[in-house]
């Protein structure tokens, strides 16, 4: 037996015990005689020590001891003179009689506690070290806490956990596809799935009504924090059901979820919104409902000056920063930087101070004076001591979608977005199609399996852009959790909505035949969404990146700096799968 307790698991109760434990060397210090051994698992800490005086040899072996070693070490259970009231072994300590060294290390690359030295780059590349610290250790354990309750929830319902294949062809969910060559087809590849969306509806059509998966997805697009290349969906998909049942059934998973790893128990129903509420109210289709700070728009009222920027407006509009009217230059020229940033692209900032003593103090003194600044703040519903900064421009979205921007960073600025406080939200009746600059033609926002809203139909060959879809996103914090929609199951509807997006029969009958063949055959109505596993640990674990969430994740260039992933292959094997590579000199 090479251990009979964990190094987290030892109290005083067990004084006068002789256990044998097994771990990892975390430090090793001399006090006198006396020489200390911090021995780590993934359970905890326990404290070793070694007697000079009893046992000079095993006293000098210990002394000798690595960073990173693996030992063995069997000992009486004490109590300890000083105790550590930081760990929850803190008041024993182990007086060692014997010391099996099972394996030696090197010195690690960074230390292996909580607040490391290691960069970004470094621990990714030995991640399995970085995974023996206590903090992303942890985060895989509430990814495993997380998927167990899932799995329960959801079984106990009457789900069927079914996997689909990952060698498919391309899903249309948005993103560029992963593709896979097929040696015994040449010239032919599969792609990995974006999402299992059609095999999941293909389930509902045999029958199998409540299905999820814990799956991996895979999306080739650009990375940021809360997107990795591979990451995992909580898919599920219903039959027989409507919107209010699919959204009604997994509020109830979230707030489960909530309540058994968090002790937060939602108790009202989670505020749902319009797609055009949220764009109108907060600049995104993922508000951050942790704050208000909602938009006041203001293009009627600041017209007919010589201020052409807001005469020349299709939208002029801003947010009420309570209690910033004191911001100093400095602030408001960071605040007009930040707008000005190219992933913002707004042109410019206007800001009113509404001064303590009534007055008002703006970047546009020229051109409105107090009364006109008075009415403004009159809509704003500000108050003496409040900022107002507005933004305008000739587009209504993008405007918006830059003063969404603007609240993020005043949210962020005031410490409005407080990571221990969660604030869900449903964003529902998104429009069906959004318009593609670089196709020039529609498609679809969520999918193109996303039913229509019925009372909308009628519009769905005269003015696309009008067609709502029952399609739904569940927000949390700012962050889109999950995404879902009551589904197509009439073939007829579905060759129009292909024909909305500009499908030909043709294409559409190449692409997803299939699918409009098994439609044919009795798919009842059905439904489902699909969860973001690693953002939900993220968001549960309050952090701010999906990255440490993950095991083996990749780097913002998509790649696996330790296995060295993506990377070249023999010809041998290129040949096989009779592909010729171009890659442009620039690259290689
Ligand atoms: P959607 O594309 O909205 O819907 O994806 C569902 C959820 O998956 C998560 N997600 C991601 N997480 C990490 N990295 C990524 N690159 C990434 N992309 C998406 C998000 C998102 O809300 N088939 C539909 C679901 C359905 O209609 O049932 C789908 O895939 O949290």
């Amino acid at each position: 037996m090479y251990r009979t307790n964990t190094c987290g698991e030892l109290r005083i109760s067990d004084k006068g015990k002789t256990v044998t434990l097994a771990g990892w060397v975390q430090r090793v210090r001399k006090l006198g005689g006396m020489t200390f051994v911090d021995l780590r698992d993934r359970y905890g800490i326990t404290q070793l020590a070694f007697d000079e005086a009893k046992n000079k040899e095993l006293s000098d072996q210990a002394q000798k001891l690595g960073r990173e070693y693996v030992i063995q070490v069997t000992g009486l259970v004490e109590e300890r003179a000083s105790k550590n009231s930081k760990i929850p072994t803190g008041d024993v300590e182990i007086i060692a009689s014997e010391l099996n060294i099972l394996n030696t290390s090197d010195v690690p690359p960074f230390t292996i506690e909580d607040e490391t030295d290691g960069g970004d780059d470094l621990r990714m590349k030995y991640r399995y070290l970085d995974l023996r610290r206590n903090a992303v250790r942890r985060n895989l354990e509430l990814r495993n806490q997380l998927t167990f309750l899932v799995r329960d929830f959801l079984v106990k319902r009457n789900f069927i956990e079914t996997e689909t294949p990952c060698l498919i062809n391309s899903t249309p969910e948005g993103a560029r596809d992963f593709v896979v060559p097929s040696r015994m087809n040449p010239g032919e590849f599969y792609a990995l799935p974006q999402s299992p969306q059609l095999f999941k509806q293909l389930l509902m059509v045999a029958g199998f009504d409540r299905y999820f998966q814990i799956v991996k997805c895979f999306r080739d697009e650009d990375l940021r924090a809360d997107r990795q290349p591979e990451f995992t969906q909580i898919d599920c998909e219903m039959s027989f059901v409507k919107q209010p049942d699919v959204i009604g059934l997994f509020e109830e998973l979230i707030k489960y979820v909530f309540s058994t790893i968090k002790s937060i128990d939602f108790n009202e129903p989670f505020l749902q919104m319009t797609w055009h509420d949220a764009m109108r109210l907060y600049g995104s289709d993922k508000p951050d409902m942790r704050f208000g700070m909602t938009f006041v728009e203001i293009t009627d009222i600041v017209k007919n000056r010589d201020f052409n920027v807001f005469n020349t407006a299709a939208y002029v509009g801003g947010i009420c920063a309570e209690g910033c009217a004191s911001y100093s230059r400095k602030d408001l020229d960071a605040l007009t930087d930040f707008v000005k940033r190219p992933q913002v692209g707004a042109a410019g900032l206007v800001y009113v101070k509404y001064n303590a003593d009534g007055t008002f103090k703006s970047s546009v003194d020229k051109f409105y004076n107090q009364d006109d600044l008075k009415a403004w703040a009159e809509k704003f519903n500000a108050k003496p001591g409040d900022l107002m900064l507005i933004l305008s421009g000739s587009d209504v979205q993008k405007t918006q979608i830059q003063l969404g921007q603007l609240r993020l960073e005043m949210g962020d600025r005031l410490g409005l977005r407080d990571n221990t406080k969660y604030a869900p939200l449903w964003v529902v009746d998104f429009p069906m199609f959004e318009w593609d600059e670089e196709s020039s033609r529609f498609k679809a926002m969520h999918h193109p399996f996303t039913s229509p809203k019925a009372e909308d139909l009628q519009y769905l060959e005269s003015e696309p852009g009008r067609v709502r879809a029952d399609a739904y996103d569940f927000v949390l914090n700012g962050v889109e959790v999950g995404g879902g929609s009551v589904r197509i199951h009439d073939r007829n509807l579905q060759s129009r909505v292909f024909k909305a997006i500009g499908l030909t029969e043709e294409e559409a009958n190449s692409k997803f035949g299939w699918l409009l063949t098994a439609f044919k055959y009795g798919a009842p109505p059905h439904a489902g969404l699909a969860f973001g596993l690693d953002r939900m640990v993220s968001l549960l674990a309050g952090l701010d990146s999906i990255r440490d969430c993950i095991a083996f994740p990749k780097n913002n260039a998509g790649r696996d700096v330790m296995i060295s992933a993506p990377s070249v292959i023999d010809q041998s094997q290129l040949d096989e799968l009779c592909i010729s590579l171009n890659v442009p000199e620039k690259d290689k």
